[in-house]
């Protein structure tokens, strides 16, 4: 079963490079921003993978995703 990883503030600086890292070694990648500072440039070439998903959603707040994964 493919590892999934949760990658808080994914769309900011540090975050998208690590979203493209974990993607190269095969993860499947949550991201996870508010946008506060971040911008949704520094990700648009992952949209496109199946196994990356973005939610815009701020990590300080309870959120419920797809397979029913507890995330925060
Ligand atoms: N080219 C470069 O060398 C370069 C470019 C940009 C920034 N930097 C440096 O990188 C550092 C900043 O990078 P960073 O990645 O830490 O900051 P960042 O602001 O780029 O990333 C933080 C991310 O967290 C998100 N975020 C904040 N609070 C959140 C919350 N409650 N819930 C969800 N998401 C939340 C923001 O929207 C943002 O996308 C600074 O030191 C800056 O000088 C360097």
């Amino acid at each position: 079963m493919q590892k999934r990883i949760l990658i808080t503030g994914a769309a900011g600086f540090l975050g998208s490079h690590l979203c493209d890292r974990f993607i190269e070694e095969g993860f499947h990648v949550i991201g996870m921003d508010n946008l506060i500072t971040g911008d949704l440039k520094n990700i648009q070439h992952l949209f496109k993978l199946e196994q990356f998903e973005f939610y815009h959603h701020d990590v300080s707040k309870p959120y419920s995703c797809r397979n029913s994964l507890l995330l925060a």
